[in-house]
């Protein structure tokens, strides 16, 4: 706004003010500066008030005064919602005063909406980057939609947020169609306890974000506080995302709403961050003798946050053999699940159809060889016992010495503490398996990275 400009406004103003005195007396002195004020404060709307004033002069003094009231009272109205209390109490008070003194002067309906609309998209430049900057800080959102937020709701800062957090949800459903494969799992854990959760996303960016390692990390710690009868088990129990999106969560985090359900925190995290957030899977595991539960989590970013999960519990017969001496090869086999894969934890619970449908495999590619059949059987047997140890945990190859198995290194530490030591439970998991393929984590990678 040039200076001229606005000392031309200024005197402009002046102008009228001593105009209304001579109509009101000496009653208007007092009001005068209050309706002046504020006019000038919000210099955005200058241009038009000068234009239109100047047309409404020639009409007459009274419907300026209307005009000026609107003015006033939409200022005031937006001004609640940013404006700091640099304007402070005297001054709204000062326009209510003046509201109600011309009360009686109100410009006729179609002008004072004619007047608001064209008012309402009127904020300085400045003005604007500073309610955009304000709203990304609040909600994180891209800068595009914070924007297209603002004007849609011409600046009002409190309806922008709301409409936001509306598009989020319109956002997420719109996005649902494209594949949620990266993410993370996260986990969390006691001495008896642990549950591991996957939270997809769409990029590997977003995995990255701190607020979806927040979001995840909660839910991990909800999973873990459900009371599934896992103790009685003997194997990890699935926890259904359904279940889960029902139970309250509270994201201590200052981005992020408290209390709320965990559907409704993805949902404003998705908004957040611009992407298809799911909550894909949780499962849960838990000792039911006296044994430690383990963990290893592959490429992790954070304590508690990975790509790939190895969890196990190593339970031990006699109740006073010492915890603390589980706790080493318990990790080692965390470690060796996320390397090796298992499938079974034993032979005897390799499944009929897995073996059968093995046998199949091998059968068809022995055939191939063109041997008589008393060859080809030796021979399915012989890849049948190598595919034991591809898939059965007690079968594998210790992935920290490949010279014994796991079975031997059990049964070392059997005698190292002096009663049986077995692995109760396991399961491995990987982000985005099943949904698309990933090559990750060989065997020497994992030993690389724990060396
Ligand atoms: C003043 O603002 C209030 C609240 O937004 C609104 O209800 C009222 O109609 C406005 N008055 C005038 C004269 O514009
Ligand atoms: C582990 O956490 C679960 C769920 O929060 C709880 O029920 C259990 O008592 C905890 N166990 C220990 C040993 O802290
Ligand atoms: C591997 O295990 C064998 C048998 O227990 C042991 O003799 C050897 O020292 C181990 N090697 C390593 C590198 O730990």
């Amino acid at each position: 706004m040039p200076l001229t400009r606005c000392c031309c406004i200024l005197s402009f103003f002046v102008g009228i003010c001593s105009l209304l005195r001579k109509r009101y007396k000496k009653r208007f002195r007092v009001y005068r500066f209050s309706i002046v004020v504020p006019v000038i404060l919000d210099f955005s709307g200058l241009a038009l008030s000068y234009s239109y004033l100047g047309m409404a002069f020639s009409k007459g003094a009274k419907s300026t005064i209307g005009f000026l009231l609107n003015r006033v009272n939409h200022s005031m109205c937006s001004g609640h919602s940013y404006c700091s209390l640099a304007h402070g109490e005297p001054y709204i008070a000062g326009v209510i005063q003046t509201r109600n003194l011309f009360a009686s002067q109100l410009p006729s309906p179609s002008l004072h909406t004619t007047f608001k609309r064209s008012f309402s998209v009127e904020v300085a430049a400045s003005e604007q980057m500073n309610l955009i900057r304000l709203l990304r800080e609040r909600t994180s959102a891209p800068i595009k939609d914070v924007k297209s937020a603002l004007v849609d709701s011409n600046w009002d800062i409190e309806a922008a947020q709301k409409d936001l957090r509306r598009r989020g949800v319109v956002l997420a459903s719109k996005k649902s169609s494209r594949t949620a494969a990266e993410g993370l799992l996260a986990l969390a854990q006691n001495e008896s306890k642990a549950a591991v959760v996957e939270l997809n996303c769409e990029t590997d960016f977003v995995a990255r974000n701190e607020i979806f390692q927040h979001l995840a990390l909660s839910l991990a710690r909800i999973a873990l506080s459900v009371d599934s009868s896992a103790e009685q088990l003997s194997t990890a129990v699935p926890i259904g995302s359904e279940y889960l999106e029902c139970l309250k969560i509270n994201l201590d985090h200052p981005k992020l709403s408290g209390e709320t359900t965990v559907q409704n925190a993805i949902t404003e995290v998705a908004a957040m961050v611009g992407e298809n957030v799911k909550l894909r899977r949780g499962i849960q595991l838990s000792t039911s003798a006296h044994g430690v539960v383990s963990s290893y989590l592959h490429t992790s970013p954070q304590p508690g946050l990975g790509r790939v999960a190895g969890v196990l519990t190593l339970e031990v017969e006699d109740n006073n053999v010492p915890l603390d001496a589980l706790q080493e090869v318990g990790s080692q086999l965390g470690m060796h699940i996320v390397a090796s894969k298992p499938l079974f934890l034993s032979r005897e619970l390799v499944s009929n159809e897995a073996i059968e449908s093995e046998r199949e495999i091998l059968k068809s590619q022995a055939e191939l060889s063109g041997k008589p059949q008393m060859a080809i059987e030796k021979m399915v047997e012989g890849r049948l016992r190598k595919y034991f140890e591809e898939v059965v945990f007690m079968e594998q190859r210790f992935v920290v010495n490949d010279t014994i198995n796991v079975k031997s290194l059990l049964s070392d530490l059997s005698r190292k503490v002096g009663s049986p030591v077995k692995i109760g439970q396991f399961f491995r998991m990987e982000v985005g398996e099943g949904i698309q393929r990933l090559e990750t984590s060989s065997a020497s990678e994992v030993v690389a990275q724990a060396a």
